[in-house]
């Protein structure tokens, strides 16, 4: 097991992971408003998940709220994600999710999972 300590939009990232067989994330893709930080993003997953690997994304969704801890957010229904990984992942499912945070506030997400078919 090796942990990694960095900004996942960086371009450098993708040498240091190597290639994984699932990629995961919850709520941390939505913190990345800038384009090229959701661009950085995508070409890391991109070059990580290995061919019959699988991506778990889980973002606010398109009604889901606009800030979060103070920060602005970019939220995401299923096509975006779907566009977002691009090509050579198909869509195996989404669905949504509603969170409540522990003082009873509902969130609402939007989770994908994806398979790297080429
Ligand atoms: C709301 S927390 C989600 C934590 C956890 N995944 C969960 O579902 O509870 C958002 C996380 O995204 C991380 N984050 C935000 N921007 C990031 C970036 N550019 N690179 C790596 N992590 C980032 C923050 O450090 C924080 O840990």
């Amino acid at each position: 097991m090796k942990f990694v300590v960095a900004d996942v939009a960086d371009p450098a990232l993708a040498s240091e992971i190597g290639e994984v067989a699932l990629w995961h994330d919850r709520a941390v893709l939505h913190f990345l408003t800038e384009e090229s930080q959701w661009r950085g993003y995508a070409e890391n997953l991109r070059k990580a998940v290995r061919v019959g690997g699988h991506a778990i994304l889980a973002t606010f969704a398109l009604d889901g709220a606009e800030m979060c801890n103070g920060l602005p957010v970019r939220r995401y229904g299923a096509e975006m994600l779907t566009e977002l990984v691009g090509e050579g992942f198909e869509l195996v499912r989404s669905m949504d999710y509603t969170y409540h945070q522990p003082w009873g506030d509902p969130r609402p997400y939007v989770y994908a999972l994806f398979r790297r078919v080429g």
